[in-house]
Order: structure tokens, then C-alpha cells, then sequence
């Protein structure tokens, strides 16, 4: 009997998709299984959050000197705990970490790629049941297979990135990810504990009617960022408007809606923040990777993202991100001298 089966499963159209690769070794396919087996980890207990002991401060600061939630605790261990154990992954780095974790054991030292993760990113977000997410990034290391990996690893501009990706914990749980080849989301199926090809290699409308920003910072952002903001609010039909405002607060929610129906998403610096407030390295490169291969663009408001060499860790970095006809409609959104 002929058994009609359509759907591939993330396990499946990773391999698959390295068949296009006569020399391809696989270990990217591995690596996004474990990044896969933590997030069903995570989503288990983002579901019983209510249920589990796990809601709440867990009493203490991370390196950049925010609350950590328990569950923002769970997450980086599951991440952590999955690529160290898998044998694809040469060394991580996290937001909740204070440096890179080199991992030592003769596997993982000839490995060919270094991943980095934000593990729970809208934590603030989980104690009133709103979507929150995981995001990763994919490098190929520096330092030579065999050696333990070192700094330089982890400081490449976005554009080297193999792969990035993110998971979205919410009305169902998605995971999305993008190499050069595509973007491809992947929604988990409880029944069968499997994440399952959804959304196949997704673009970004070039045009959309929604713009996503914290407007409570209104007056701590440039004027130039203001007026840029302005023109969504005043637009009338025949210059493209109106326009549609939508702030979750978890960028992991706010970019995939609009990845999928098309909008703009900004977190510019404040005067207080004048950096920004969004890592550079675990949440605006692979959202940059993601929505440049779906089509779209990702700048700092002056620079494309993808491009800067980042100087440290856990540096910020203001993010204006989506559609291409929105970013290149406005300075802000195109690469510009200073
Ligand atoms: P995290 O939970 O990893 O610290 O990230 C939260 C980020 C981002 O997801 C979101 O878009 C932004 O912070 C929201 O910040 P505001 O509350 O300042 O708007
Ligand atoms: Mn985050
Ligand atoms: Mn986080």
C-alpha cells in the first residue's frame, strides 16, 4: 500500500538539503537537530509555566546587569546542555553567559562551527503568557578543527554567519531558520514531538503596513528617528498609508509577524541607551542573516548590520529591520555615510 506522506520533518529536509553538498559533513544537520531537541525541552516548560515552580526572578543579575527569570535559567542550560553533549559544536556563546564556553572534549574540538544564543528572549513577557522565543547564530570557527576555540571565533561580523534562526514559543511553537540557500520555518507537532516543515522557504513581502517600536521611548530617540516615526503616523493612503503599530515586546514575536506579513521593526538608541539596547551578536545579526535572505534589510540606522565587526561579546546595537521597499524608503533603513 502506497503511504502518502507530504510533510518532512526538520531531521529529514536538513539532510536532504545536504545532499545538495558532495562534500557536506552533516554536522550542520546536527547541530539544528540539538538546537531542535532543547527548544521541545523549552517549550515543555514554557507550556507549564503556570503549573511548574518556574515563573519569576530567579534572584539574581545576568552579565549586562537585567534580571534573570528561571525560565531564562532553564533555556541557556537546555541550550547549553544539548550542543555541548551533541557533537557538532565546537563552543557557544550566551547572553546569560558572562565570556564564551569553549567546550574541551575531543568531539566537540573537531567541530567544525561555534553557535550563539540568546536562550529566552522576551523574558519579561513569560509571567503574563505572551509569546516568547530562542534565537540562534552559526558561525563557521576561525581557529583550525582539533583546536579549542578562542575570542576571535566569536567576534565575526553577521555576514559570516552560516546559518541563524530562532524558535517561537507561542500559540504553536515555530522554529525558523535561515542559510544562504533559504529560510524555512518548521511547526512542532505535540503529537509526534516533531518539528515539521510549515512554512517552506519564506520571503518577506518587499511592502507591508506595520511598523513595531517601544513608542513610550518616543522623546529619548533622535529626531531623525522621530520623524522617520511620524511619517507612519500621518500616512494617508495615496503615500502608502496608514500604517498599523504593533509592539509585542518579544523581537523573536515582532519579526516573525512581520517577516511573514511585511512591516518594519526598529529599536533605535535612547538617550540613555545610546547603544541600543539589542545584542548585537545574539539578536540583531541573526535576525539581519534572516530577513536579508528572505529578502528584507537590516541596518543600525547609518551601517548594515551584517557588517560590523563587533569589538566585544555582548556589545548593543540600535536595529532597524524588515521589508526592503519600508527600510530603503527612509535614510535610516539604507546604509548612509556619517
Ligand atoms: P531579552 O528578554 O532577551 O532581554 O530581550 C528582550 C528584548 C527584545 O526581545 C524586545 O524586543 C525588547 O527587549 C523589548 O524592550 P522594551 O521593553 O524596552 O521595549
Ligand atoms: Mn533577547
Ligand atoms: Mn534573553
Amino acid at each position: 500500500m502506497a503511504i502518502s506522506r507530504k510533510v518532512y520533518t526538520l531531521d529529514e529536509f536538513t539532510i536532504q538539503q545536504l545532499r545538495n553538498f558532495p562534500h557536506a559533513t552533516g554536522e550542520l544537520s546536527g547541530l539544528l537537530r540539538d538546537i531542535g531537541l532543547a527548544a521541545k525541552r523549552v517549550n515543555v516548560e514554557v507550556n507549564k509555566a503556570g503549573l511548574a515552580d518556574i515563573l519569576g526572578e530567579a534572584g539574581m543579575m545576568n552579565v549586562q546587569g537585567e534580571e534573570v527569570k528561571k525560565l531564562d535559567l532553564f533555556a541557556n542550560n537546555q541550550f547549553t546542555g544539548a550542543l555541548q553533549h551533541g557533537i557538532s559544536c565546537a563552543g557557544i556563546a550566551s547572553e546569560e553567559w558572562d565570556d564564551f564556553i569553549a567546550f574541551e572534549d575531543e568531539a566537540s574540538r573537531q567541530s567544525k562551527y561555534i553557535c550563539l544564543f540568546d536562550p529566552l528572549d522576551g523574558s519579561s513577557n513569560i509571567d503574563v503568557n505572551v509569546s516568547v522565543g530562542t534565537i540562534f547564530s552559526v558561525y563557521r570557527r576561525l581557529t583550525a578543527k582539533g583546536a579549542v576555540v578562542e575570542p576571535d571565533d566569536f567576534l565575526q561580523p553577521g555576514i559570516r554567519q552560516v546559518a541563524a534562526g530562532y524558535i517561537v514559543y507561542g500559540s504553536s511553537t515555530i522554529l525558523v531558520y535561515a542559510t544562504r540557500r533559504g529560510v524555512n520555518g518548521f511547526t512542532l507537532d505535540p503529537s509526534i514531538g516533531e518539528f515539521c516543515l510549515s512554512h517552506p522557504d519564506i520571503k518577506c513581502p518587499a511592502q507591508g503596513k506595520i511598523y513595531s517600536v517601544n513608542h513610550g521611548n518616543f522623546y529619548r530617540f533622535e529626531e531623525r528617528v522621530q520623524n522617520f516615526i511620524k511619517k507612519y503616523q500621518c500616512n494617508t493612503a495615496q503615500e502608502g498609508g496608514p500604517y498599523t503599530q504593533r509592539y509585542i515586546g518579544s523581537m523573536v514575536s515582532d519579526i516573525h509577524r512581520n517577516l511573514l506579513k511585511g512591516g518594519i521593526f526598529m529599536y533605535p538608541a535612547t538617550t540613555d541607551m545610546p547603544q541600543g539596547k539589542l545584542r548585537l551578536q545574539y539578536e540583531c545579526n541573526p535576525f539581519a542573516f534572516i530577513v536579508e535572505v528572505a529578502g528584507g534589510l537590516a541596518t543600525n540606522g547609518y551601517k548594515r548590520i551584517l557588517d560590523i565587526a563587533p569589538a566585544s561579546l555582548h556589545q548593543r546595537s540600535p536595529l532597524f529591520i524588515g521589508s526592503s521597499n519600508m527600510m530603503e524608503e527612509w535614510e535610516i533603513g539604507r546604509q548612509i555615510q556619517q
